[in-house]
């Protein structure tokens, strides 16, 4: 049997980037098992099709836009191939997925295709396409099985048209009308890229408003945008009640403000969250093991350092519930990987970046004014509008703004949100700052470029 000092269970970016670690810094002998392609949702289901599609979409809707302004000759006309859109996404995920695939080969991690079966702390069953399951021995093992989309107990939610991420992503026809369940990321990004190609978009959200996770005035300012410039019809603490089939289109029947409403769509997408993927991961010698390290709501249990109940097994990413994006997925695996070699790691896992791709984009790090609030720490806030800043002027971009929260004593930097373009990119200086105890002072010793979006961090800061 062949044995190794770890066996990754799951190929994401959690799974992937903890191999290559344990690999190329530990010197582990390291295997991976993957059931589907290297690269996990990220890469295939996730992060970058869906940039792939929003980077389109935004660039189309950017031109019809403001292209006559621009001096952009025909550019009302402009229209989206969107079998060609599907190619580019495929030939991206393609050539990213066969990266993941070489990184094994030259770190010399194995892969193994197949499904993962932890059958007791020290071994794995892989069931590929080989006759004969194949077993493993290992030191340790890290689950990294990530997660799939959450189908709610909503009448009619099996309906054929009603989809998740996974399946809105082929999508290689036009849509006319779009119904979204759930104004979280997945719901708002796919809104912004439905809206740009020329579907009309309706989103309904059991909360009082989008994206509850980020500060307030991020999400009413996205959804002022998207209602005013983008027709983006948004229903908010409004309950979904039943989703039915009638002459070829699909009803969303919901309850807003005590009134029962409905919104048709040829296409109904539920984004309502992300449950755990541990489908089948425990072999029935395994079922104590399993009892042991899963929670009620079907999660892995870990401590600080991702090691589960469970000696010697590890769990990171989506299946460990907490913030599921892929960075965050990448970080807890370096963590696990540090840990098992007796070592510790560096990376701050308190201070997690978070990036929503609409347009302007939205990024947010650290403290909200109101989470400081909430931690009774007296706080300075500082507010830039990007309005006055002559890159945004030039690339026409709607109202945005970059906002930071830091200690009222000592100015240090508690945390930063933005709404503004490349705010995905400029979000990672405030990561920087946040982690190194920076002040307001220290970050405007830097000279930023002209002309930039990142002057306003220069503005904000002085
Ligand atoms: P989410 O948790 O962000 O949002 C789900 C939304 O659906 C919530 O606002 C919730 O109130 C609402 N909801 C739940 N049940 C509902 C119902 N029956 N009717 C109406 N609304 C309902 O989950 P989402 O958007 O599905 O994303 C899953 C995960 O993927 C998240 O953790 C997200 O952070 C991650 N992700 C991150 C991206 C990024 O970083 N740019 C992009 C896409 C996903």
């Amino acid at each position: 049997m062949e044995k190794y000092d770890l066996i990754v269970i799951g190929g994401g970016p959690g799974g992937y980037e903890a191999a290559i670690e344990a690999a190329k810094v530990y010197g582990n002998k390291v295997a991976i098992v993957e059931k589907d392609h290297l690269g996990g949702t990220c890469l295939n289901r996730g992060c970058i099709p869906t940039k792939t599609l929003l980077h389109t979409a935004d660039a189309l809707a950017h031109i019809q836009q403001h292209g006559q302004e621009m001096g952009i000759l025909g550019a009302a006309e402009i229209a989206c191939d969107m079998a060609a859109l599907q190619g580019h996404k495929t030939a991206v995920v393609e050539q990213l997925v066969n990266g993941v695939g070489s990184l094994m080969k030259s770190n010399k991690i194995a892969v193994y295709k197949g499904t993962g079966q932890i059958l007791d702390a020290h071994h794995v069953q892989v069931n590929g396409d080989e006759a004969e399951p194949v077993d493993l021995e290992t030191e340790h093992i890290l689950i990294a099985t990530g997660s799939v989309p959450a189908v709610p107990p909503i009448p009619g939610a099996k309906l054929a048209g009603v989809v998740t991420s996974d399946e809105m992503l082929d999508q290689a026809e036009p849509l006319e009308e779009l119904v979204i369940i759930g104004g979280g990321v997945i719901g708002m990004e796919f809104a912004e890229l439905y809206s740009a190609l020329g579907t009309k978009v309706t989103v309904v959200e059991a909360l009082d408003r989008i994206l509850a996770n980020m500060d307030k005035e991020l999400s009413r300012s996205l959804a002022m945008i998207a209602k005013k410039s983008k027709g983006i019809d948004i229903h908010t603490s409004a309950m979904v009640k039943e989703i039915k089939e009638e002459g070829g289109k699909l009803i969303v029947c919901y309850e807003e403000k005590e009134n029962l409403q409905t919104v048709t769509g040829d296409k109904v997408l539920l984004s309502v969250g992300r449950r755990a993927n541990t489908a089948g991961l425990f072999a029935e010698s395994a079922a104590g093991i399993a009892e042991k390290i899963l929670t009620q709501r079907g999660l892995v249990a870990v401590d600080e350092t991702y090691e589960t109940p469970e000696p010697g097994i590890y769990a990171i990413g989506d299946v460990i519930g907490g913030i599921q994006l892929a960075h965050v997925a990448t970080a807890e695996g370096r963590t696990a990987v540090a840990h098992m070699n007796g070592a510790e790691s560096e990376i701050r896992m308190d201070i997690i970046p978070s990036c929503i791709y609409t347009s302007p984009e939205i990024a947010g790090v650290g403290l909200t004014e109101a989470e400081a609030k909430e931690q009774e720490i007296a706080v300075i806030t500082k507010k830039y509008p990007m309005g006055a800043n002559g890159r945004t002027l030039i690339s026409m971009e709607e109202r945005s703004f970059i906002k930071l929260v830091a200690e009222a004593e000592t100015h240090r930097l508690l945390g930063a949100q933005m709404m503004c373009a490349r705010a995905t990119d400029m979000i990672a200086q405030f990561a920087q700052a946040i982690a190194n105890d920076l002040k307001l002072e220290d970050m405007a010793k830097v000279i930023y470029p002209h002309p930039t979006y990142s002057e306003g961090i220069g503005e904000l800061v002085r």
